[in-house]
């Protein structure tokens, strides 16, 4: 199939763009690199070991959008172009509707002037919100609790809106967990452009020294170690969600919801443990107060993807510590 990338050089996309080609699949990424760094696309060459096709551009620019689906005879488009710090969408919201919810208004427009009906869509467990029971299941009441949150689930419901108008649209909706570790080449992985908000990027920045130590935020939580609880998932069996979900969408229409998650907690001490202990490094942390908007727990039903898509994570957290560790080693060597 010929698939666009939104967002294809970021973190998520860039690793999805690799299981995608290896599938067969003609891929085409589409980005304005403003969290992101061009030299992801040269990496992806050298790993896939054939140029890869770059679009420069904004999804709000729809024109270009229409143009780039026109001129690559796009059959589906994986949308994970947008903006994800909760933090900055509290401070500045309307950036947030602008590039999250305008930007995919603008993305479905071009495609249905294009007659383009197959969409995947990045959204994100946050959408749930304080939690009323555990693991969330696909059922569970959304009620977002930042602007970021409100801004994946206003898309959300604008693909079933989609879906519901149009017999042939076919729409996945995937919530993804925690997303960590690497590509195993070490050669992509993420690289935020600004101080990361995220743990293991910033574990990673404390690691290679640009960063002093880790604040730990609360360690009074109601959790087995006082210490927040996530539901960390290896960003190559993220990736292997969304082949899955292009497989499904083949003879499924409509919109879908789906969990993309491990099924299992684990908490920021757990974290730091398992970071030390596979990769024989010591992180400096402390610990610092609660911080605003953070959750004490949650993490996934992960079994409605397993029985639909035939999907389920493979790989453990060692993993994810290992090959993030790895990505740092190399990125760090390129840097010299
Ligand atoms: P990322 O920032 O690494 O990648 C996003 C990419 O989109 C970047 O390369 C950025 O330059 C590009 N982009 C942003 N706005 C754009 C625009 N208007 N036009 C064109 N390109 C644009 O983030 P990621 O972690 O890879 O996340 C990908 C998607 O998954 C996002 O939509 C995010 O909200 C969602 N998501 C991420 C997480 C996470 O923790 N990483 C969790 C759940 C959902
Ligand atoms: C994980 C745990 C922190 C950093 C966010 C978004 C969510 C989704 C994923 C996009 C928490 C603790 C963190 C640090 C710490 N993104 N922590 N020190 O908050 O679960 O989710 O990213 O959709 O929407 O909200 O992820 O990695 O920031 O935090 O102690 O320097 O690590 O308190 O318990 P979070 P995170």
């Amino acid at each position: 199939m010929n698939i666009l990338i939104t967002g294809g050089a970021g973190y998520i996309g860039s690793h999805t763009a690799i299981a995608l080609a290896n599938a067969g699949h003609k891929i085409t990424i589409f980005d304005n690199l403003c969290n992101s760094k061009l030299t992801v696309i040269d990496q992806l060459t050298k790993i896939l070991g054939f140029p890869v096709n770059f679009i420069n551009g904004d999804v709000r620019n729809t024109p270009l959008v229409n143009k780039s689906l026109k001129e690559n005879e796009i059959e589906g488009v994986i949308h994970f172009a947008g903006l994800k710090s909760v933090a900055e969408s509290v401070a500045n919201p309307l950036l947030y509707y602008s590039n999250n919810v305008q930007g995919s208004i603008s993305l479905i427009e071009a495609m249905q002037q294009n007659q383009v009906k197959t969409f995947v869509f990045s959204s994100s467990a946050t959408v749930y919100g304080e939690p009323t029971y555990l693991p969330y299941d696909e059922k569970h009441p959304t009620n977002p609790i930042n602007p970021y949150g409100h801004s994946k689930l206003q898309v959300e419901t604008i693909l079933g809106d989609w879906a519901k108008s149009d017999p042939e649209v076919k729409a996945s909706i995937l919530r993804y967990f925690n997303p960590v570790g690497a590509h195993e080449s070490g050669l992509i992985g993420e690289n935020p452009n600004q101080i990361p908000n995220n743990l293991m990027p910033y574990i990673a920045k404390v690691i290679c020294g640009s960063l002093p130590n880790l604040n730990i935020y609360g360690k009074d939580y109601g959790t087995r170690d006082g210490t927040g609880e996530r539901d960390y998932i290896h960003v190559m069996d993220l990736a292997e969600g969304h082949l899955a979900a292009i497989d499904y969408l083949k003879n499924n229409h409509g919109s879908h919801i789906h969990n993309l998650g491990t099924g299992h907690g684990t908490t920021v001490l757990e974290l730091i443990e398992a970071f030390q202990e596979i990769n024989k490094v010591e992180i400096p942390y402390k610990f610092s107060g609660r911080r605003g908007g953070d959750l004490a727990s949650y993490y996934s039903d992960a079994n409605k993807a397993l029985k639909e898509l035939g999907w389920q994570a493979r790989r453990n957290l060692e993993q994810s510590c290992k090959d993030t560790y790895h990505h740092l080693l190399i990125s760090n060597n390129r840097a010299k």
